[in-house]
């Protein structure tokens, strides 16, 4: 039997990427899965190489903005009659832009990857509540626990953006996780290491992406399949008593206590 039967998922940012990963794999283990992801085009995409592998809808979603969070929400329970699990994980990534070190664009990149796991997370909130139980898996990043950068072309201070969004990430999940729990409700977290999305060949630089490859145990590049049976596993009945616990997969690069 699939791990999954029956269980209605959302994923965030599914359109491609990791979150298209996730989606493929937990419809192979017979979840329901809703594509909330912002990008129309991206989202089309997705439900393409979804087609024929079991039930999916794309709900357009801007995870940073409350009424859609909400509206995404609602639409899934209409759709499917419940939520059981929430995977946060889009983030400003494949478009993110590490040269903008301005406090007007650090509250940008809060406001979807770190408050946009909130607004979701509060968004499926009162359905899980009302049935007893519920998964919330949110995506942080080896990016949280390694404090090296590309090199960037400016002298002055940082913003860290991305970095500190992924860090705060770990810690909503250790909140949300204490007060949820006594409605059945688990959230538990992944932070993978560098993985050979459309995004990271973007966004990374490829003698970084050598360099951080070359420090890791393992010598491998990671794929988005190579993430998705955590998300399974924290999904699964396997990991009810597994909560506030952040699972990092890089490889063996970062290794917190
Ligand atoms: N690829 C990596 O090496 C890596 C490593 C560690 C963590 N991560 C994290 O994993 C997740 C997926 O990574 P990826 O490589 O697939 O990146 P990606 O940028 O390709 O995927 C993110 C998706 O989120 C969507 N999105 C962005 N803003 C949104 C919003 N406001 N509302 C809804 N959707 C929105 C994007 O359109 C995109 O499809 C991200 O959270 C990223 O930070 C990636």
């Amino acid at each position: 039997m699939a791990r999954l039967d029956g269980k209605v998922a959302i994923i965030t940012g599914a359109g491609q990427g990791i979150g298209l990963g996730y989606a493929k794999r937990f419809l192979e283990e017979g979840a329901k899965v809703v594509v909330a992801e912002l990008d129309e085009e991206r989202g089309k995409a997705g439900m393409q190489e979804l087609e024929g592998k079991g039930e999916a809808i794309y709900v357009r979603t801007d995870i940073a903005d409350p009424e859609s969070a909400e509206a995404c929400a609602k639409e899934t329970a209409e759709t499917f009659g419940t939520i059981d699990i929430l995977i946060n994980n889009a983030a400003l990534y494949h478009d993110i832009d590490n040269t903008d070190v301005s406090f007007e664009y650090l509250q940008k990149v809060m406001s979807v990857n770190q408050h946009g796991a909130w607004l979701m997370a509060r968004a499926v909130a009162p359905y899980m509540v009302t049935q007893g139980s519920g998964r919330i898996i949110n995506q942080s990043s080896g990016a949280a626990y390694s404090y090296l950068f590309p090199p960037m072309e400016f002298s002055g201070l940082g913003n860290f953006s991305y970095s500190i969004t992924k860090w705060g990430v770990v810690g909503l999940t250790k909140f949300m996780a204490a007060q949820l729990g006594q409605y059945g409700i688990t959230v538990n977290c992944i932070a993978p290491g560098i993985t050979m999305t459309e995004a990271t060949k973007k966004v990374v630089p490829e003698e970084f992406l050598g360099g951080m490859t070359a420090m890791t145990a393992m010598k491998q590049r990671l794929e988005p399949e190579d993430l998705a049976g955590a998300a399974v596993f924290f999904a699964s009945d396997d990991a009810k008593f597994c909560t506030g616990q952040t699972l990092v997969i890089d490889g063996g690069l970062a290794m917190p206590a």
